[in-house]
């Protein structure tokens, strides 16, 4: 099993996740993890499994991340496994009603990620991802590394 990890961070916690996540996958698959940027096209060919991971930012993932998902050719994805993680503030630590409401309509970077990677032909593998962190510069909230390798874990066996 090949896998790749591809993720954006700004703050360091969607880096810690995404390495959570490959970590978990070893010994079992041949991962890689590549921050985007330092992504060529040529790395998506003979893929198993593709994970995509960014940061909430303005209820999407980042804008690199994006371009990403856009510059990938039609159907080169096809007979690839997906999945999609973010990390986002919990609406209850914000407890602000506008942000809420914002928050049920646009939601997080996980959905829009999954939608991209499936629209070039992956093959969705589980339900996207989000991970809390405390503060919008993190700590990651206790216990998200776990559950996320755990989640890693079951991408692999399945
Ligand atoms: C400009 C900006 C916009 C953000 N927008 C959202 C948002 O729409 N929804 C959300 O849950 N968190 C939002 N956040 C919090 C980020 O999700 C948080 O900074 C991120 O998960 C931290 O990941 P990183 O350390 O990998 O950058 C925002 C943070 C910043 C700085």
């Amino acid at each position: 099993m090949k896998a790749l990890i591809i993720y954006d961070s700004v703050f360091g916690n969607t880096e810690k996740i995404a390495n959570a996540i490959g970590e978990a996958m070893l010994p079992g698959a041949e991962v890689e993890i590549k921050r985007i940027g330092s992504v060529v096209p040529e790395q998506l060919n003979g893929l198993d499994l593709l994970v995509v991971g960014s940061p909430t930012r303005g209820f999407r993932p980042t804008e690199p991340i994006s371009q990403f998902l856009r510059n990938i050719p039609r159907g080169s994805l096809k007979g690839v496994k997906i999945a999609a993680f973010d990390t986002r503030v919990s609406v209850e630590d914000v407890n602000n009603a506008i942000l809420s409401f914002l928050v049920k309509i646009f939601g997080y970077a996980a959905q829009p990620i999954n939608k991209g990677l499936v629209n070039k032909g992956g093959f969705q593998m589980a339900e996207p991802q989000g991970y809390i962190v405390k503060e919008s510069e993190g700590p990651l909230q206790e216990g998200e590394l776990e559950r996320a390798a755990l989640w890693a874990g079951s991408l692999v066996k399945a």
